[in-house]
């Protein structure tokens, strides 16, 4: 990749191939997304990664929301999955009160600031599991507002969410390690995914895998128990509802971890 230009072309061809994906989002939606991909910090930080080695090449659009657009993209490695991070008004107030009561990170109002911190929050917390043992993709690099890891899936397909599986061999042991790791990720790396539920655990090769743990705080967070308390009672809600387990007491499980 040798220029601006380039990474635009680029990025224009895996925008005209998305399109057909795109046509079932709202036109405001499709023109928010582009305007993050082709946004001059985004254009910059994807630009130093190819330079630095950590990208070779960027092949697809695998989610574009409201807080992210997450690429596809090739590393030294194989294949990567490439998250972009946006802070929209509606948000911006979830930022700033989830970063102000984690000790690492010193408060500020500049919204670019801001948007960086909260990209690097989640590759310090993706890094800080994965020690703890927690099934999270691997970070790799964090530039700006663009985090790269490990690509979860293959050959170009992503492994599904949990909340899109209509079976699994044994639900009882794919739920009793996710609230393994939630107890490792409390005890060990001592954070609070926070925002866990089917939408953020994918599964792939007879294992589940957490994810999108930008807004994970850390344990003396005020809002910790109830994040906690939160993360269970989902969890422990869709393995009731899906595949109708018997499932544990979440309050009790949160007392006990906490404890
Ligand atoms: N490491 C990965 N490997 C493969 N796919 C991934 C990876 N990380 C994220 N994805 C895909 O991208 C989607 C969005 O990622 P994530 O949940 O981290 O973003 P988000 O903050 O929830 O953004 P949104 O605003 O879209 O909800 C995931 O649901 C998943 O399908
Ligand atoms: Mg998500």
């Amino acid at each position: 990749m040798e220029d601006v230009e380039e990474l635009e072309a680029k990025l224009e061809e895996i925008f005209r191939k998305e399109e057909k994906k795109f046509k079932r989002i709202k036109d405001e939606e499709y023109y928010k997304v582009r305007q993050l991909a082709f946004d001059q910090r985004t254009v910059r930080s994807l630009l130093k990664l190819f330079n630095k080695g950590v990208l070779y090449d960027l092949t697809w659009v695998i989610s574009a929301g409201k807080e992210a657009l997450v690429l596809a993209g090739m590393g030294p490695e194989g294949e990567v999955a490439v998250k972009v991070y946006r802070v929209y008004t509606a948000n911006f107030k979830k930022y700033v009160d989830y970063l102000a009561g984690d000790y690492r990170f010193i408060p500020v109002k500049d919204r670019d600031k801001i948007i960086r911190m909260w990209a690097k929050k989640e590759f310090r917390n993706l890094k800080r599991l994965r020690e703890a043992g927690v099934k999270v993709p691997k970070p790799i690099d964090v530039t700006g507002n663009v985090l790269v890891m490990e690509f979860i899936g293959k050959d170009a397909t992503p492994a599904p969410l949990l909340k899109d599986l209509e079976s699994l061999d044994d639900p009882e042991s794919i739920m009793n390690s996710i609230i393994e790791d939630i107890r490792k990720a409390y005890r060990e790396a001592e954070l609070v995914h926070g925002d866990l539920s089917e939408y953020n655990i994918m599964y792939w090769e007879d294992s589940h895998w957490i994810i999108d743990v930008s807004q994970a705080v850390v344990i003396t967070h005020p809002l910790a128990f109830s994040l906690l308390l939160r993360d269970l009672e989902r969890v422990t809600q869709f393995f009731y509802r899906r595949f109708k387990l018997t499932v544990p007491d979440p309050y009790k499980l949160a007392e006990e971890i906490s404890g």
